[in-house]
């Protein structure tokens, strides 16, 4: 990485928490993005600032960063994505509006989301799983990121919002390019062209609705009134973005930790009952979301100033591997008493995605080792990780004996 001036600093931020960093590639990170974030929170202030991405703090202390995420009252939602000027034209719905606002959007994803309407999902997931796992499973081989990882989540995200199985690809690429500070497309290309393939659906599904979630949100009542199209396009395409590479990257994430861990296969296998709580500590461990908030007002916080206007990034990672948090947390402990995170956030914003998200997850793992028990990393992969809001492993490859 060049090294940048810390001359353009802030006056108000004090020399003794200036750190080089880019929080979209820390130190480390092509080796271990959770590493890179552990080494870089031991070495370092609960807060810092960086000169990158046009200068911001981060919070690098679990409790500091789950406290910065939470307090909308002191930390808006109006910008989340950094750099500033980037994330200024973000104007997705509801992650860039605060409370009271934000309310009535959360009401229409809570409800579709909710753990009830998830359940009648897991019969399309289970299905998913066990098609895709049987396509591989003779060869004793698989590219995973390629043949499980990056379908799973997109042809769920099609179930839900009843779009068609045909369009995955271009809907897969969309999802990804919104999520990479350099990806194949910029943002605002991407998002535009998922609105341009939207809109003639969401016209449609007011005219004649279905049972899918895209009908649902369409017709439900928003205090008193339905979704404009224009909400109805921002609402959609944060469902998607929140929904795919999230996935696909935490699944990679964990397969590539059960490759290398017999033990920890063996624990799953052992208690199909724990695997609520499997799955719980899998998310501590491997939070994977980098996101931001906007300072509302000057304040002090925890001795230090912040300015009205200030960004303040937020990996969520950082939470669940905060020794001071959780004890020894880069092991992995099934029997782990309370883990805590904020792999799915938490204050007003946190994920309704994260049932869906869990089912995914734990029905894949009840699924693949009940076919494939024992597995290892294939010499084919690249674990490399690519900068991103989302923590991603380029091609995790699988070998097993057939
Ligand atoms: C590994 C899986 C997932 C992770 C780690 C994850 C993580 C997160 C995090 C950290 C936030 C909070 C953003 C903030 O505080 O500003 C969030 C919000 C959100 N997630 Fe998820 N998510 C996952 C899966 C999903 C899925 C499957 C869906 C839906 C199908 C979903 C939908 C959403 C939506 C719509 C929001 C915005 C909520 C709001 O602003 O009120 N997520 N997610």
């Amino acid at each position: 990485m060049a090294s940048i001036a810390f001359s353009d600093t802030p006056e108000h931020v004090p020399s003794d928490l200036l750190v080089d960093v880019d929080i979209y590639a820390p130190p480390g990170f092509e080796e271990d993005y959770h590493q890179a974030w552990a080494a870089l929170q031991a070495a370092n202030a609960p807060l810092v600032w960086t000169p990158r991405n046009e200068g911001h703090w981060v919070a690098l202390g679990g409790e500091v960063m789950a406290e910065v995420q939470s307090d909308w009252e002191r930390f808006s939602n109006r910008v989340i994505v950094l750099p500033k000027s980037i994330g200024e034209l973000h104007g997705l719905i509801p992650t860039t509006i605060d409370p009271p606002e934000h309310r009535p959007y959360r009401k229409l994803l809570n409800a579709n989301l909710q753990p009830a309407a998830i359940r009648g999902l897991h019969e399309e997931i289970r299905a998913t799983a066990i098609e895709l796992i049987e396509s591989f499973r003779a060869d004793g081989h698989c590219n995973f990121t390629e043949s499980y990882a990056s379908v799973l989540p997109i042809r769920i995200f099609l179930a839900l919002v009843g779009l068609p199985e045909s369009d995955a690809v271009k809907i897969r690429l969309w999802a990804e390019s919104m999520t990479r500070p350099d990806p194949v497309m910029p943002f605002a290309d991407a998002r535009q062209a998922f609105f341009d393939y939207l809109d003639p659906i969401i016209s449609d599904r007011r005219a004649n609705p279905g049972e899918d979630m895209l009908s649902l949100m369409l017709a439900a009542d928003l205090d008193g009134r339905k979704l404009t199209q224009d909400e109805a396009l921002a609402l959609s395409t944060q469902v998607l973005i929140a929904g795919v590479d999230t996935v696909v990257n935490f699944l990679s994430f964990v397969m590539l930790e059960l490759a290398r861990k017999p033990d920890a296969r063996a624990a799953l296998q052992e208690n199909p009952a724990g695997m609520p709580a499997a799955t719980n500590e899998l998310f501590r461990r491997f939070g994977l979301v980098t996101i931001a908030r906007e300072v509302r007002n000057d304040i002090d916080f925890h001795g230090v100033q912040l300015k009205a206007g200030d960004m303040v990034a937020i990996p969520t990672a950082v939470h669940g591997i905060d020794p001071e948090v959780n004890a020894c947390p880069m092991d992995l402990d099934f029997t782990r008493k309370r883990p805590r995170h904020s792999a799915f956030g938490s204050g007003p914003h946190m994920c309704p995605g994260q049932e869906l998200a869990r089912s995914e997850v734990a029905i894949t793992l009840q699924e693949w080792l009940a076919r494939i028990p024992d597995f290892e990393v294939a010499p084919d992969s690249d674990l490399s990780t690519r900068p991103g809001i989302v923590g991603c492993i380029e091609r995790l490859c699988l070998k097993w004996s057939a």
